[in-house]
């Protein structure tokens, strides 16, 4: 399958056409930013991990039956994957409370939440990702109401399989983003990424942060913790 026009680039990732109107290919970059983009910087080898641990948790995503866009993995940066009309929606799942909840409403962080935590934000880089209920999106016509139900469904049924899956590595799964997307017959498959960059992982036991906040809050070891967490999934 070759690359043909570029499609976008983002901030982490580029998408390409090929000649099946209905695949694309994704090609990950080291490229990281934080804060809405007001810090810039890389993180040598980011895009290579994440493609590798994105594809590995999709992979096993898809055998526990959550539909993704994945397809198969073409080099080190580039995924194969299925055409989508991206829902413009964050869709973030919390465990524990950090980052920006655990500021919102005041807990330190790592206080454990008496229940899941799912929130949703509206993907548009101007307006800085604003926190949206499913008032707003049914309203705006982001998604309809049976398309929500869906996606919340599979978005706890993700953290369900990946808490379980992580815990058995020394993974604490503290929170994470997702996205999804439609494909040309309307279903509903999970897309975009689930790696360091989009999730907080911590050592169960030393409580180590393995994820972006080290780049996030310049804590020093950034790759180190990225190797880490492909090292414990993927064994290298
Ligand atoms: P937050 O605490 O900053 O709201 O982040 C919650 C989780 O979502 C965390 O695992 C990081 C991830 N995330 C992204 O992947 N992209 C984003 O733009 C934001 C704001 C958070």
């Amino acid at each position: 399958m070759k690359k043909l026009e570029q499609l976008y680039e983002g901030k982490a990732k580029k998408v390409f056409k090929t000649d099946d109107p209905e695949l694309y290919i994704v090609d990950y970059k080291d490229d990281a930013t934080a804060l809405n983009g007001l810090k810039k910087g890389t993180i040598a080898g980011k895009g290579v991990i994440n493609n590798r641990v994105t594809n590995h948790l999709m992979k096993m995503l898809e055998k526990q039956g959550i539909p993704t866009h994945f397809v198969e993995e073409l080099s080190e940066r580039e995924t194969l994957v299925k055409k989508v009309s991206i829902v413009p929606l964050e869709v973030i799942v919390r465990n524990i409370a950090a980052g920006s909840l655990a500021k919102r409403v005041g807990v330190p962080e790592g206080t454990k939440l008496g229940s899941t935590v799912l929130e949703y934000c509206y993907k548009d880089d101007a307006l800085g990702d604003p926190m949206v209920n499913e008032y707003h999106i049914a309203a705006m016509g982001w998604a309809t109401r049976e398309e929500m139900e869906t996606i919340a469904s599979y978005a706890l049924k993700i953290n369900e399989i990946l808490t379980a899956y992580l815990k058995d590595l020394n993974i604490e799964l503290i929170d994470f983003k997702l996205e999804f997307g439609k494909l040309s017959d309307g279903t509903i498959v999970l897309a975009d990424e689930i790696s360091p960059d989009t999730c907080r992982f911590w050592d169960s036991v030393t409580k180590e942060k393995l994820d972006k906040d080290r780049f996030r809050r310049d804590m020093g070891g950034v790759e180190d913790a990225y190797q880490e967490i492909m090292k414990r999934l993927m064994g290298e």
